[in-house]
């Protein structure tokens, strides 16, 4: 093998190692690489003084270097940056929900047709990809987030039914965000909100579950935000407690070959 090809070689087998973990693909992954090893001038060098990838492997430089090149990778799946020109690419969650969003609204079809107003809890950039259009009796679509890029994405692509709350959930009480003369919302999402909190704010949960609505969509996730991982069971264990516990009646199923949910009321 050539020195430039031990480069390459480097590139291919590290991009696909990472994207067994994550949720990447390969060619996001050789980017990624080809350039942050430009930062890496001692590792550069090893690699065209080598004269096979398993002694570069067992050095010091290429461990940190594979180290950082992992963490940052996880922290790019899991935040909101405008990555592309679409949006909805901006996050993994809206991202992942993209090829399956027809079918997302075909089966909450008709409780969307008859909502005028909508709560979407934790939105991140699910408002992006809403149809507004073929919804026309919606006068308001309220989101409320606490993240300030989903937030900052969002304002540049306004809406005049979508009004937008940068805040942490318990920031308001409900009567903050209901429409004038409203006593409840005719629908809230709770897209893949509940298992977040359950995680990593569990007393919001008894505070969700106060939400004034007629119906709230209540969705989790069948693998994991960025890592490949089967996380079914445990979602759906947390969400129908929480749907347990609050004693609310599952009226509808949602399914989709990644994501799952219930519509309570
Ligand atoms: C997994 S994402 C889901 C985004 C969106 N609902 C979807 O399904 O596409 C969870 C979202 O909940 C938001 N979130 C988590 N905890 C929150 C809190 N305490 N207050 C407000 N937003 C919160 C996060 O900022 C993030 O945008």
């Amino acid at each position: 093998m050539t020195k430039s090809n031990l480069h390459q070689e480097l590139v291919r087998e590290q991009a696909g190692k990472i994207c067994e973990t994550y949720k990447i693909s390969q060619d996001e992954v050789s980017n990624i690489l080809v350039s942050k090893i430009e930062d890496y001038p001692k590792l550069k060098k090893l690699i065209a003084d080598a004269n096979n990838l398993k002694s570069v492997y067992r050095t010091r430089e290429f461990k940190d270097f594979i180290k950082k090149i992992r963490k940052e990778i996880y922290f790019q799946l899991r935040t909101y940056k405008k990555v592309s020109d679409s949006i909805t690419d901006s996050h993994i969650s809206t991202r992942e929900r993209a090829p399956y969003l027809q079918d997302f609204f075909k089966q909450i079809d008709g409780y969307l047709q008859g909502a005028e107003t909508i709560l979407d809890l934790g939105g991140g950039l699910f408002p992006a990809s809403f149809p507004f259009d073929i919804y026309p009796k919606l006068k308001k679509y309220v989101w409320v987030d606490k993240n300030k890029d989903a937030y900052e994405i969002l304002k540049k692509h306004p809406h005049n039914k979508l009004i937008l709350h940068n805040y942490p959930l318990n920031k308001n009480n409900w009567e903050y965000y209901l429409p004038n003369g409203k006593k409840e919302f005719d629908l809230v999402f709770m897209l893949k909100l509940i298992p977040v909190l359950h995680r990593q704010e569990r007393h919001l949960l008894e505070f969700l579950s106060t939400v004034p609505a007629k119906l709230v969509l209540i969705t989790g996730s069948k693998e994991a935000m960025v890592k490949k991982q089967d996380i079914f069971k445990r979602e759906n264990a947390v969400i129908t407690k929480f749907i347990d516990n609050h004693q609310k009646e599952i009226i509808k199923k949602i399914d989709l070959p990644n994501e799952f949910g219930y519509l309570i009321e």
